[in-house]
């Protein structure tokens, strides 16, 4: 049956209304209800205790989760991890090791270069996991193992509900490592798992804030340039915001990691540039203060996404604030993908631009 819009304007909008569903469904799959505990399916066939290297490989808003992932599986689970977008990748031609594990990220499984990636990892003799949304797709069937993300299909050519769900599929992952390498104890894990079933809920108070993010979106669609900050794991939701601003809304936007603006990118601040903060409370977050201290001071616009603790702290220097719930920073980057996405489709909506398919993009990139 053909898929509709519903009551939305765009397949984008319906899409992002259905983060929290396809969240909680992501999750579900993985978390035993009986336990409340992670668990990967029996015959995924992955000794994570064994494994001497993650090297994950992704195009676009696929390869920022995956970015996220990298984190969580250096930070929660111990494991060296890297990652590189495939057409670099596949052509980098790095050495792999032995007993790594080769991990891509597609919502549709049918990325020309991301599958170049996999092939390339097996010949490296990396066992090879994939990260789907398409159950019978071209990756599905070329890995070892799978992991399905449970988003339904996407239409509108802008990621949004794949994202989260690919975010959900990789906390869970690297929970179940950090349990097997030992990496965590027992009261660690309880408390992230918690925390992660906990975003469904928290998800759906973000789409309440969407009178707020329309707000910011009129200042946003007036500026030629826009430089989006974040640091630790919430620095790729900064890349993702930067991403989906750029391929709907036509404004040019970079995502940048929060420190790094003092070398180079402050010299593009001055009023008319607005600098959206991705600033959850964590151990982090004085340090992102800190430097949007300094872009304040330069002018910037800052606009801050953050919840009420951090709002308070940035309140002299934000001249926007968007309050969202706190939660716990380990699942921080999946709830901050929310605002940063629909801030993309408002702004789009006011430039009118064609937000369900974009100029000049494809929604699944099948050459190279
Ligand atoms: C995201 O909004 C993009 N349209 C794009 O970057 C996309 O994520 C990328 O092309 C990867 O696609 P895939 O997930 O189907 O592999």
């Amino acid at each position: 049956a053909a898929i509709g819009k519903g009551n939305f304007r765009h397949f984008m909008e319906k899409e992002l209304h259905e983060h929290p569903a396809v969240i909680g469904d992501t999750l579900h799959r993985m978390v035993s209800p009986a336990t409340r505990a992670v668990g990967l399916p029996e015959d995924l066939g992955i000794d994570f205790a064994n494994i001497s290297r993650i090297t994950m490989s992704a195009c676009g808003s696929a390869f920022y989760a995956g970015l996220v992932g990298r984190w969580w599986f250096e930070a929660v689970a111990r494991i060296p991890a890297d990652g590189d977008v495939a057409s670099e990748f596949r052509y980098r031609a790095p050495p792999l090791p032995r007993d790594g594990l080769g991990l891509l990220v597609s919502q549709s499984g049918e990325t020309a270069d991301t599958l170049a990636a996999l092939r390339y990892m097996r010949e490296q003799g990396q066992r090879v996991l994939s990260i789907v949304n398409v159950a019978e797709s071209s990756m599905a069937r070329e890995s070892d193992a799978v992991l399905e993300t449970v988003a339904g299909p996407e239409i509108g050519v802008a990621s949004t509900k794949a994202f989260t769900a690919q975010l959900s599929v990789l906390a869970c992952l690297a929970l179940a490592a950090a349990r097997a390498r030992k990496a965590i104890s027992a009261a660690q894990e309880a408390r992230m798992t918690a925390a992660l079933l906990e975003v469904p809920g928290r998800a759906a108070e973000v789409l309440e804030k969407d009178e707020a993010i329309q707000a910011i979106a009129h200042r946003v669609a007036k500026a030629r340039d826009v430089l989006f900050l974040g640091r630790g794991n919430c620095f790729p939701i900064a890349m993702e915001g930067a991403l989906k601003l750029k391929e709907i809304s036509y404004i040019h936007a970079e995502g940048y990691a929060a420190g790094e603006m003092k070398h180079g990118p402050i010299a593009l601040i001055d009023p008319a540039v607005p600098v959206i903060a991705i600033a959850p409370s964590g151990p982090l977050f004085e340090k992102t203060a800190s430097n949007l201290q300094e872009a304040a001071a330069r002018g910037g616009q800052v606009i801050v996404f953050s919840d009420e603790a951090g709002a308070a702290k940035l309140k002299g220097i934000a001249a926007e604030t968007v309050v969202l719930p706190a939660v716990d920073p380990f699942v921080a980057p999946i709830l901050y993908a929310i605002p940063v996405q629909v801030l993309a489709y408002h702004v789009a909506v006011l430039k009118g631009t064609d937000v369900d398919q974009p100029r000049n993009l494809a929604k699944s990139v099948t050459v190279e």
